[in-house]
């Protein structure tokens, strides 16, 4: 099957088909008409003209990204310290900045800037998620950033110094626009830093359940030049992160305004080593992605057998792939552990088991435990030592399917 590119309209070859999947953040009530649910066929491609790999169907935007969308980013410690970290590098040094942030979220990074007295706006379409963000004293425009809305920030504000964003640039089918409208507000000599899932990561780590409705762009530096370039834009830096299971921030800025990091052609010759844009590698990667499948199933099935307490633990957008893909569903695993309050009471997405509070984990309540948050891992495990500690056992699938 083949569609045409997000970013340049060029042909897109299907590598890898996980099947029929709610959307993954949409957490059901136990009353809701669960025949409502909203599913889509979740495919993944590869551009041959620009490289970039991406989903052949996407849900609508406004469908995904809302008023009560759930997630909220200052529900893990090592991301709270991180964003706060990124903060102080992207501030230090800057006389009278303004910074804006594309996906503020509850506003974790902005609060930084908040807290120095810095000019910022976050731009957010999620409401509830602004309000708590306003909580922390941070300024949210409720809105998609677009070239026109970009447009009116610059008209209101001036242009940006720092234009940031942490997991939403690669969540936009609209991309290009956003990135001619980072390049209409940003300062001559303004950078735009953007942090996102990373192919080569993903690709490593057999990460399937990276692929959601959310991650509708899967970055490379290869193809980041690309997307960046077409808006005016060029990549002046990257680094590898480990957040979030293998993440790359990437620094742009306006095309000629600044030399760049010998890092970027350093990555641009790793990726071609590693054929990490080259179909043969998507195909291996669909084809483990299927072993992962087959193993997590099978081990699941045996535990069942033997009478064993399976819950998950972390009710992430990503489990929404695995369970789906994998059809567990409360016979297998009876309930999933989250801490975030809009999740807690409600079903997970497409394969309804119940989302519980930590409080409802704990020694004895379960003999294993299947770690979907497993890019949280030592953070959770360091949590919920008390598990381990009474014989519980974690059970992960990334980068393989283990017992620990
Ligand atoms: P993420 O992998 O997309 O960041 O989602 C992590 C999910 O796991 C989110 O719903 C919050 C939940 N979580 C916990 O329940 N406890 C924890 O200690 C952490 C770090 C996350």
């Amino acid at each position: 099957m083949a569609t045409s590119c997000l970013v340049c309209t060029g042909p897109v070859t299907q590598f890898l088909d996980l099947g029929r999947q709610p959307l993954s953040d949409a957490f059901p009530a136990p009353g809701d008409d669960l025949s409502r649910e909203y599913f889509f066929r979740l495919a993944l491609g590869q551009c041959s003209t620009c490289t970039m790999v991406q989903l052949l169907e996407v849900p609508p935007a406004e469908r995904m990204f809302h008023q009560t969308y759930p997630y909220r980013s200052a529900g893990s410690a090592v991301m709270r310290e991180h964003f706060a970290r990124v903060a102080e590098l992207l501030l230090d040094g800057r006389t009278d900045p303004f910074v804006v942030e594309i996906g503020s979220n509850d506003g974790t990074f902005l609060r930084t800037a908040a807290e120095r007295g810095v000019r910022h706006l976050g731009v957010d379409p999620s409401g509830d998620a602004a309000l708590e963000a306003a909580a922390r004293g941070v300024r949210v425009r409720v809105d998609f950033f677009t070239e026109p809305l970009a447009r009116h920030v610059l008209a209101e504000h001036g242009p940006a110094d720092v234009v940031f964003s942490a997991n939403t640039v690669s969540h936009d089918p609209n991309v290009n626009s956003i990135l001619r409208g980072v390049a209409a507000l940003l300062a001559p000599d303004g950078v735009f830093v953007f942090e996102d899932p990373y192919l080569g990561s993903v690709l490593a780590n057999t990460a399937f359940d990276q692929i959601i409705d959310e991650h509708v762009l899967f970055f490379s530096a290869r193809s980041v030049v690309g997307l960046l370039h077409r808006a005016g834009l060029e990549l002046v830096d990257v680094e590898r992160l480990p957040v979030h299971g293998g993440q790359i921030r990437f620094t742009a800025a306006h095309t000629g305004a600044r030399p760049a990091a010998a890092a970027v052609d350093e990555l641009l010759a790793e990726e071609d080593a590693l054929g990490v844009h080259r179909m043969s590698r998507l195909r291996e990667f669909a084809a483990r992605t299927a072993d992962r499948r087959r193993a997590l199933v099978a081990l699941l099935r045996r535990l069942r057998a033997e009478g064993a307490r399976v819950v998950g633990y972390g009710a992430t957008a990503k489990s929404a792939t695995v369970a789906n893909y994998c059809g567990l569903g409360p016979e297998l695993v009876s309930a999933v552990i989250d801490a975030t309050p809009a999740k807690q009471g409600r079903l997970t997405p497409g394969t309804h088991i119940p989302v519980l509070p930590p409080e409802a984990f704990g020694p004895g309540t379960a003999d294993y435990a299947l770690l979907f948050a497993w890019n949280h891992a030592e953070e959770i495990m360091a949590k919920e030592r008390a598990f381990a500690e009474a014989g519980g056992r974690w059970v992960r699938y990334v980068p393989e399917v283990s017992v620990d």
